[in-house]
C-alpha cells in the first residue's frame, strides 16, 4: 500500500505532465512557459478541451461570454444563509443550482460559474450589488470587472489571464483525481465539477494561498520571520506555500507567479516592498524548511507568489481559493471528459484491518 497513494499511476492522460524531478510542467503538449502570460485562459481551455466535445469552436470566448450571462441568473439565489458562509462554500453552493449533463453547454456554464458567482459573493458579503457579465469581454478581464464595478486595467487582465492559465491543469492532483472518480461513475460534469472544488478548497491543496497572507501578516517585518516560524513549527503547523507530493524541486508555477506579480506591481505604487518581503520570508521558510528536513526537499509551491498576486489583484484573501477553481475548472472538465471517453469505473480495493467478527458467519 502507498500512503496517500504517493506514486500510484491511476490514470493516462493527455492532458497534463508534471516533472516532479525536472520542475517542468506540460500541458497538451506545451511548456508552462510557452503559456503563462502568451495565452488567454480560453485559449487554453480549448486547448485542454480538444478532441473532448464536438463542435467545439475555434474561439471559445463569445460562447464563455454568453455562459457567464445565463449562470447570473443564479445569483438571485444568494440568500443570507448562504452570505454567512466562506466564499468558496457560497460558491460552490450557486454551482450546485446548474444542472448535470455531459454536453459542451454543461462544460461552458460550469467554466463560466466560479468567475461570476466569486465576484457576485465577493461583493455581496461586501453589501455591494452584483455586476452583471459583459459577453464580449475576455474571461479574466469580466471577472475582474465583475469583481470590483469598474474595468480592469490591461495589466491587471493579463496577471489574472496569466495565472488562470498556470493553473488550468496540472496532473492528477488530490482534486482532479476527485473529478475523475466521480466523472468514473457517469454522474455528471457538475457533479465532477463540484467534486473538485470540494478537495481543492483543503489547506493542503488550493486553500493554501488566504492562509499566505495571515502569514506575511502575522511576520509583519523580515527580522521577525525566524522567531514566528519557529514557533509555527513548534506549534504543528505546516507553512503554507511551501512543499509538494510531486515536486522534489521547485514548483514551475511559483516562478511564473512571481514574474506576475513583479510585472503587475513594478512602476506602481500597488503593495510597495511587498514582493521584496515576501522573497525575505521565502528565503527564511527554505532555510528553515531544509534544517528541519534535511531529507525530504521541500521547496516553494504555486501558492506563494499565488498570494500576492491575488492580493495585488484585490482579491479578499477569503477569496483566493474561489480564483484557483476559476483556473483548474477547465481542466477538472477536461479529465472528466477524457475518464468518460476511455476510462472504466473507479474502485480501488481497502486491506481490513479491523477486527474479525467473534463468531464465524
Ligand atoms: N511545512 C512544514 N512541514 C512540511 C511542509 C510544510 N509546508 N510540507 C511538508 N512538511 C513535512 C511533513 O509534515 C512531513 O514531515 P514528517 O515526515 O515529520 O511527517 C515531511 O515534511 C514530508 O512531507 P511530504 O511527504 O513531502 O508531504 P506530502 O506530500 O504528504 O504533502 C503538501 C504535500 C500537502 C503540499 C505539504 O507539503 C503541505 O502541507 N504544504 C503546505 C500546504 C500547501 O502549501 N499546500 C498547497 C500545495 S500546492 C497545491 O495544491 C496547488
Amino acid at each position: 500500500m502507498s500512503d496517500g497513494l504517493e506514486g500510484v499511476i491511476a490514470a493516462e492522460t493527455v492532458l497534463s505532465e508534471v516533472d516532479g524531478l525536472a520542475g517542468r510542467l506540460i500541458i497538451r503538449g506545451r511548456s508552462l512557459d510557452e503559456l503563462a502570460g502568451r495565452a488567454t485562459y480560453e485559449e487554453v481551455t480549448r486547448l485542454l478541451w480538444d478532441g473532448f466535445f464536438d463542435n467545439l469552436p475555434a474561439d471559445l470566448a463569445p460562447a464563455l461570454g454568453a455562459a457567464r450571462v445565463e449562470v447570473f441568473a443564479e445569483v438571485s439565489a444568494l440568500d443570507t444563509g448562504l452570505l454567512d458562509r466562506t466564499p468558496i462554500e457560497a460558491m460552490r453552493a450557486l454551482t450546485a443550482r446548474l444542472a448535470d449533463g455531459d454536453d459542451l453547454a454543461v462544460a461552458l456554464r460550469l467554466t463560466a460559474a466560479p468567475a461570476v458567482f466569486t465576484a457576485a459573493v465577493v461583493r455581496a458579503q461586501a453589501g455591494e450589488a452584483p455586476v452583471r457579465p459583459d459577453p464580449a469581454l475576455g474571461h479574466a478581464a469580466d471577472a475582474l470587472r465583475m469583481l470590483r464595478g469598474n474595468p480592469a486595467s490591461p495589466a491587471e487582465v493579463k496577471a489574472l489571464d496569466t495565472y488562470l492559465v498556470t493553473v488550468s491543469d496540472h496532473g492528477l492532483n488530490a482534486s482532479t483525481f476527485a473529478a475523475r472518480v466521480i466523472a468514473s461513475t457517469r454522474a455528471g460534469l457538475t457533479s465532477a465539477v463540484l467534486g473538485g472544488i470540494s478537495a481543492l478548497k483543503g489547506p493542503l491543496h488550493g486553500g493554501a494561498p488566504g492562509p499566505i497572507i495571515d502569514m506575511l501578516d502575522a511576520i509583519g517585518k523580515p527580522e521577525n520571520a525566524r522567531a514566528w516560524l519557529e514557533a509555527a513549527l513548534a506549534n504543528g503547523d505546516r507553512l503554507m506555500g511551501f512543499g509538494h507530493r510531486v515536486y522534489r524541486v521547485r514548483d514551475p508555477r511559483a516562478d511564473a507567479m512571481k514574474t506576475a506579480v513583479r510585472k503587475l506591481t513594478e512602476g506602481s505604487n500597488a503593495m510597495p516592498g511587498r514582493l521584496a518581503f515576501a522573497e525575505a520570508v521565502e528565503a527564511s521558510v527554505l532555510a528553515i524548511l531544509k534544517e528541519r528536513k534535511p531529507d525530504r526537499s521541500l521547496d516553494t509551491n504555486v501558492e506563494f507568489y499565488t498570494a500576492l498576486l491575488l492580493e495585488a489583484l484585490s482579491y479578499p484573501p477569503s477569496a483566493f481559493t474561489c480564483v484557483f477553481a476559476t483556473g483548474r475548472v477547465a481542466g477538472w472538465i477536461a479529465h472528466a471528459r477524457e475518464q468518460l471517453a476511455g476510462g472504466r469505473l473507479i474502485r480501488p480495493q481497502s486491506v481490513y484491518v479491523g477486527p474479525q467478527p467473534l463468531r464465524a458467519a
